[in-house]
Parts: C-alpha cells; structure tokens; sequence
C-alpha cells in the first residue's frame, strides 16, 4: 500500500532555507511541504506565491502546534538550531537540522542528551557533502584500501568574492568560520579517516575584509591537524575566491591518493577563445551541491520511514562543532590545543 507523503515543515527561509522548501514540495514524491515559518515578511510573501495555499507562521511555538506536521526541517540561523531541535523532538516530530547542529558545545550536548530520549525522532544533520557521489565515491575506495593508510587529510572551503555581502550580513550568527565553512571539512575529515583529532593548531587574518576581526575571526583562516590515528589534517577556510565557490579536497595515503574538486568547474566545457582556454567555475553552495541537498533530505524521510538512525547523527553534530570551537580558540590564543584536555 502506497503511504501518504511525510508532512515536513520548513523553518528559515534564506539562502539555503528555500532551496530546501522546494525540495520538500516539489523535487521529492515522498514529502509534502506541510507548513513555513520564517521570522521575515518577505520570506512569508515568496512562500505565499510560491506555494500557495502552504500555511505560513511568523513564530515557530505557532508552526509546532498548528501545523500537524510529521517533520521539521531547520534552516534558521545557526545559533537557534539547538533550542527549536529540543522543540521539536519535544513535540513529538522527526527532526532535519541544518548545520552546524549548535555555536556552543553545551547546547549541541543538550541536543544529543534530549534525542536520547526521543528515540523514535529522527534526527539528521545536513553534512551534505556525505550525500555528494564524488565524496561518496571517494568513501568507498577509502574503505576498500585502494590508497593504504591515510597519511594527510587536506580540504578547503572557500566561498566567491561575489557572495561576501551575504558572509558579511551572517557573521552576528555564524560563531566563526571554523563552525561556519571548515565545519563541513572536519565531518568529511572524521567520516573519511574514521578517527579524531588529537590536536590542532590554526593561524590567518583579515587580508581583505576588517570586518571579520570585530568578531575575532579572519576572512582567511586555516587549520592544522593530527588525528588519533596519526593521520595529518590542513583546513582552509576563506571568503575571497575571485574565480567563484571552491570546495576542494585531497587524501593522501600510503599507496595512491584521492581528489575531489581540485578545479571547480561547472560541468566539462573548455572555452578556447581570444583568453585562451577556460573552464568556468560553480559560483555557489547550490550550483556545487545541488544533488546532495535534495538527496539528504531524501534519505531523512527514508529514515523515517524505516525507522532507522540517520547516516549523520545528533553526536556528529557535537564532534564537529567542538573541533570547529577547538580551531576558533587556537586561532585567537595562538597555541596548539589538546581535544578532550583543554
Ligand atoms: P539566512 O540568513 O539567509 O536565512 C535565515 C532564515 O531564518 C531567514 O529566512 C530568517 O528569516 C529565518 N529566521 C530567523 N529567525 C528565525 C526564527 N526565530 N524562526 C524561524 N525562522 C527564522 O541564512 P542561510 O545562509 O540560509 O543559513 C541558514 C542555516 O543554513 C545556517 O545554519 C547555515 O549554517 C546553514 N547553511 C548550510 C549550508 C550547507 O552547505 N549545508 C549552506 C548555507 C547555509
């Protein structure tokens, strides 16, 4: 018998929220979009023309017990993560956070503390990248031992120059760059090497935008790492590609070594004109990971459905932001931190 799609809310209506709204009501057979809720009045005007007749809340309380939702799917800014995740579980519905699961490690230990005791709640976070084919390609080679022992982890996340009005408008929320891009770098790193890290030493600056430094923060930053397995790391997180949005990554191991991205093309065009040869570059988060984004959503709802734990958990949200929180302080103090003893 074919069950009645899954009645997801979403919350936070922003640059990535109303991709996700989309998904929900038209890219996938297996949801329905059952509610909105943004705290802004032209977030609520697209909704309403956008999907008409999808009941919009300015409140979350309001959403939560009007909406007779199965689901929420958070895409509110970073810091309300945590307390609309213990809402919702509170509530009784699966739950679909985006990342990073919280800017503070007590609040995200409260987040796995309370999904304890929801355990037929799902609860996913959105390290998409995990849902990406090359990443995902790049998993399973790892796991067969096609490049022996892993010996260096490298992974950089730079966003374009065109999008540093957006960063700019973030940073109140984003609780630093660490939490904010490189968080992605250190879920893939964990899940990738199977291991943790054992220390971390970071460094960088304002080479462009003062602004950052107001919050402590460089527009540049970059990260050291050595994990428990020995493995080396190097985090690079930044905000002024002038080519576009570059999500980079390499392993280096003892008998072959894996890249993804080492050029961000969009597709496999080369442009042979009065420049030379060109290939043009992604431009945004959207354009690089489409397929992931709608595919994690997919596998939530699956999970729902199978009543099974996600792929990305409530604990790996904690992991990544205390590593991200690890990185931001050896950044400001100047010194190598120690996980787990400092
Ligand atoms: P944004 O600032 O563009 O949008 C935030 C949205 O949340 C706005 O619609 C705002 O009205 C709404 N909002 C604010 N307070 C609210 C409340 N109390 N209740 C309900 N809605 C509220 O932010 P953006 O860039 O879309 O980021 C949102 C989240 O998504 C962040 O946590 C960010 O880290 C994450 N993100 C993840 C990405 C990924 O690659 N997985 C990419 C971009 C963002």
């Amino acid at each position: 018998m074919t069950q009645p799609p899954l009645r997801i809310g979403a919350v936070g209506l922003g640059r990535l929220g109303r991709f996700h709204a989309e998904t929900l009501a038209h890219r996938l057979p297996q949801t329905t979009l059952a509610a909105i809720c943004s705290v802004e009045g032209s977030d609520l005007q697209w909704a309403r023309e956008t999907f008409p007749g999808t009941p919009g809340f300015s409140s979350f309380d309001a959403m939560l017990e009007n909406a007779g939702m199965d689901a929420v799917a958070l895409s509110s800014p970073s810091p309300l993560h945590c307390p609309q995740i213990i809402q919702a579980l509170r509530a009784g519905l699966h739950v679909f956070s985006e990342k990073p699961l919280g800017t503070t490690v007590e609040s995200c230990q409260e987040v796995v503390e309370e999904s304890a005791r929801h355990p037929r709640s799902v609860l996913m976070i959105g390290f998409m990248r995990r849902f990406d084919p090359s990443y995902i390609d790049v998993k399973q080679r790892m796991a067969a031992g096609e490049i022996g022992r892993p010996i260096l982890f490298r992974s950089y996340s730079v966003d374009p120059a065109s999008a540093i009005d957006g960063a700019l408008a973030y940073l109140p929320h984003s609780a630093g760059q660490f939490l904010d891009m490189a968080v992605h770098d250190i879920d893939l790193a964990r899940w990738l090497l199977q291991s943790e890290p054992a220390t971390i030493t970071a460094a960088g600056g304002c080479y462009a935008h003062p602004e950052f430094a107001d919050y402590g923060d460089g527009d540049n930053v970059a990260a050291f790492l050595q994990f428990q397995n020995e493995a080396m790391g190097f985090l690079f997180a930044g905000r002024t590609a002038a080519h576009g949005y570059q999500v980079e990554t390499e392993i280096i191991g003892t008998t072959g070594s894996l890249r993804i991205g080492a050029v961000p093309q969009r597709n496999l065009v080369e442009i042979l004109d009065g420049d030379g040869v060109r290939r043009l570059c992604s431009q945004s988060f959207l354009e690089r990971f489409e397929k992931a984004y709608v595919d994690e959503l997919a596998a939530f709802a699956q999970c729902i459905r199978d009543e099974r734990p996600p792929e990305v958990t409530a604990v790996d949200g904690l992991r990544a932001t205390e590593i991200a929180l690890a990185a931001h302080r050896a950044f400001q103090e100047k010194r190598m931190i120690t996980l787990g003893t400092s």
